[in-house]
C-alpha cells in the first residue's frame, strides 16, 4: 500500500491530514464516479490561470446539475492555504518547498445517498482539495521530445466534462505505459480527439492546428493559452477536424496539459515525427508559455 503523507487537505469545510481524510462508502463519487475535478498548476506559489480553471469547474458542475458549493474567493483561499501548507511541509522535510511548483487538485462529487442511478435532489456535495508537488517534464523530455502511441478513442461522448469517471482515460493511458510511451493519442472515426490526459496539436506549414472545441475533447485551459501565445507571436492558429493522415504527416506534434505545459511529441507509434526533433513552433510556444508562468 502507498503510505499517504500527513500534510493538510481540505474536506467538507475542514483541513485534515491527507492520510486521515475519509468519506462515506455511499459517496456517489465512489459508487458512480458521479463527480468532477480540476487540476490547477501553481508556479512558485502563484496560481496559474486560476480564473479559467474556476470557470471550467463551473461548466463541469453545471453539466452535472450541481451548484458550486463555494464562491471564487473561498476557492482561492483554500487553494492558497493548501499550497502554503504543502510548501511548509516540503521545507520541513528538507526540500526547498517555497520555490517549488505545485498542483492544486479539486474534486466535487454529488454527495452521499443510497444507491440509485438517478440524480438525487437536496444532497450536499462532497468537496475535496489537496496540493501536491508538480512534476514538470525533465530536461531530456524538453530537449528530445517524447514518444506517444495511437489508439481508438473508446471513451464516452461527453469528454468535454472534466468528470471523475475516468476509466476510459485510465485504459487509454495504460496503453501508452505498456508501450513505454508518455501519452496515448486517440482518434474517433479517423479524426484526432485528444490524449488520455492532454490535448494534442499539430503544426502544418507553420500553423498550429487543434481539434474543434466540442463534446469529444476536454477544452484544456491551455487551449486558450495556445491561442493567446500564437496571437502574440504571429503564429497562425486554427481549430478544425484533423485526420489521422494529417497527424502522421505533421511537421510537428505537441501535447498540452497543466503538467506537460507544452511538450513536443517526436515519436509516434515508433516512427519519428518529421525529423524526430522538437520543432521551431514548439520552441516558440514553450518560450511563450514560460514567459506567461513568470508573469502570472
Ligand atoms: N488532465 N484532455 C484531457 C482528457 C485531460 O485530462 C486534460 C488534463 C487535458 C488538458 O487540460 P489542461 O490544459 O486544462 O490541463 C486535456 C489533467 C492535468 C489531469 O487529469 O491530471
Amino acid at each position: 500500500m502507498h503510505t499517504l503523507p500527513d500534510y493538510p487537505c481540505y474536506l467538507n469545510g475542514a483541513y485534515t491530514p491527507l492520510c486521515d481524510a475519509k468519506i462515506s462508502v455511499m459517496d456517489r463519487g465512489f459508487i458512480f464516479g458521479d463527480g468532477i475535478y480540476e487540476v490547477v498548476p501553481v508556479y512558485a506559489g502563484r496560481l496559474f490561470r486560476f480564473e479559467e480553471h474556476m470557470a471550467r469547474l463551473d461548466h463541469s458542475l453545471a453539466e452535472l446539475r450541481i451548484a458550486n458549493p463555494l464562491g471564487r474567493d473561498q476557492w482561492r483561499e483554500i487553494a492558497t492555504t493548501l499550497v502554503a501548507s504543502h510548501a511548509r511541509h516540503s521545507s520541513a522535510n528538507g526540500q526547498n518547498g517555497l520555490n517549488r511548483n505545485h498542483l492544486v487538485y479539486i474534486q466535487i462529487t454529488r454527495g452521499v445517498a443510497l444507491r440509485d442511478h438517478a440524480m438525487p435532489q437536496d444532497i450536499t456535495p462532497t468537496v475535496f482539495a489537496m496540493a501536491t508537488q508538480m512534476n514538470l517534464p525533465s530536461a531530456t523530455q524538453r530537449s528530445q521530445g517524447v514518444a506517444c502511441v495511437t489508439a481508438d478513442d473508446f471513451r464516452w461522448e461527453k469528454a468535454h466534462i472534466k468528470s471523475t469517471s475516468l476509466l476510459g482515460a485510465v485504459f487509454a493511458r495504460q496503453i501508452g505505459v505498456d508501450a513505454g510511451a508518455v501519452e496515448t493519442v486517440m482518434f474517433r472515426n479517423g479524426y484526432l480527439s485528444e490524449a488520455a490526459s492532454s490535448n494534442v496539436w499539430l503544426v502544418q506549414d507553420g500553423t498550429l492546428i487543434g481539434p474543434p472545441k466540442d463534446n469529444l475533447v476536454l477544452e484544456g485551459i491551455r487551449f486558450g493559452l495556445m491561442e493567446d501565445i500564437c496571437r502574440a507571436q504571429g503564429i497562425p492558429f486554427q481549430l478544425r477536424r484533423i485526420t489521422r493522415e494529417e497527424v502522421l504527416h505533421a511537421d510537428e506534434l505537441l501535447l498540452t496539459s497543466a503538467t506537460k505545459e507544452v511538450l513536443a511529441i517526436t515519436t509516434l507509434d515508433g516512427q519519428p515525427v518529421a525529423n524526430g526533433q522538437p520543432g521551431p513552433v514548439y520552441a516558440q510556444l514553450y518560450a511563450g508559455y514560460t514567459a506567461a508562468t513568470l508573469a502570472a
